[in-house]
């Protein structure tokens, strides 16, 4: 038996995990307490998608609805599985700065101490098995704000000729500067993995992502980026832009890009490897970029209302390269660009994200 683990199971990338790798023939086991309820209210809870996996994948999937904070219990877990755990995929976070700000116990709780509980649980059970774990750029904290960027009509971009035109690589230092209360929490998060890789020699790697987008994202207005500008117009609800005049550019890959890459990893692990994962050059926009996109699909305009303060420590231009992961699998190939992901979120979406009555 070849089983994959998934913390998050219900969320964006984890509910892609699972569908993906139960593909290759894995069984999955999926671990999700629907905690995204919790931090965001109702809309963001993620229930709806654990019930359409259990739904589509029968018993090819088994769903447990563990907190990742209860060692315990997770540990049991993998116990029962052991050395069949072939690979295990790690999704479960609190995802937001703002969030987290409200009550940094638990997001460090859950994103750190969460992130040690998952490791210590495959070094126990099933010390082979390749850890595949979402870190962010935010680890880089606001140094990219650091960079020389120029203000174009629609967005801020990078001068040209710098190092990094083609995007940031992860020589930047994630060092003495402002993360936010999340960010930091994930940089600990991170560099758990890495030295759970370098100092048990297991099979770890930090995937930094950029913005992480696609349909299956259950978008709220703290976090999931292109999935809530689609839902703000789609709802005709008021989008917030938070300062530097909604030329903010992020750069978003497609969940199934994501995990396409998690599938060459655990094709071909290695120990302590850390990734910069974006849409990169191919796919990114800027705030004001996407109001474009959406009300092009819809045909709706965008309701906005411009809030001068931006976040704290929000990136003014965050584009990454992922040269660094291509090097290591070149066979990886990204699909999705910025337009084919807002209209895929349109179209999953259209009956559900309607104006309230
Ligand atoms: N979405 C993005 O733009 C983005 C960007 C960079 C990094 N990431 C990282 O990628 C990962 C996945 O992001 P996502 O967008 O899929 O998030 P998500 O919120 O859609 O999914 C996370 C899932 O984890 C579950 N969860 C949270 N706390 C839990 C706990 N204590 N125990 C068990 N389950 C718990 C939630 O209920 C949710 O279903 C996270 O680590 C996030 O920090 C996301």
């Amino acid at each position: 038996m070849s089983v994959a683990f998934v913390t998050g199971s219900g969320g964006l990338i984890g509910s892609e995990a699972v569908r993906h790798f139960a593909g290759l023939g894995l069984d999955v086991v999926g671990i999700d307490n629907d905690m995204r309820q919790e931090f965001f209210g109702e809309e963001a809870s993620t229930a709806w998608n654990v019930r359409r996996l259990t739904d589509e994948l029968g018993e090819a999937y088994s769903h447990h609805s563990i907190d990742i904070r209860d060692r315990a219990a997770l540990g049991a877990l993998f116990g029962r599985y052991g050395r069949d755990v072939a690979v295990v995929i790690h999704t479960a976070a609190q995802p937001s700065h703002d969030w987290a700000v409200r009550d940094p116990f638990t997001d460090f709780d859950v994103n750190a101490a969460g992130t040690l509980n998952v490791l210590q649980s495959v070094r126990e059970h099933c010390i082979d098995a390749p850890v595949i774990h979402c870190s962010t750029n935010k680890v880089y904290g606001d140094r990219p704000n650091s960079l020389p960027l120029v203000e174009l009509a629609t967005r801020w971009e990078i001068e040209p000729g710098h190092p990094y035109e083609q995007g940031i690589r992860e020589d930047m230092s994630i060092d003495a500067c402002l993360h936010s209360i999340f960010g930091a929490s994930k940089v600990a998060a991170d560099v758990m993995v890495q030295e759970y890789g370098r100092y048990f020699g297991m099979k770890t790697a930090c995937f930094r992502g950029g913005t992480l987008t696609g349909p299956a994202h259950s978008a709220t207005e703290l976090h999931g980026f292109l999935g809530y500008v689609m839902r703000a117009n789609m709802e005709r609800r008021t989008y917030k832009i938070f300062g530097y005049q909604g030329k903010q550019v992020r750069d978003a890959i497609h969940s199934s890009d994501v995990v396409s890459a998690f599938e060459a990893f655990f094709r071909n692990p290695r120990s302590a490897a850390v990734y910069n994962l974006g849409g990169g050059r191919h796919s990114n926009t800027s705030n004001r970029e996407a109001f474009t996109l959406a009300e092009q699909i819809t045909g709706q305009e965008m309701i906005t209302e411009y809030v001068e303060a931006n976040r704290i420590g929000d990136h003014k231009w965050w584009i990454g390269s992922n040269e660094a992961f291509q090097a290591d699998y070149p066979d990886w190939k990204q699909v999705y660009d910025v337009p084919m992901i807002m209209r895929e979120i349109y179209e999953a979406n259209v009956d559900k994200w309607v104006p309230a009555a």
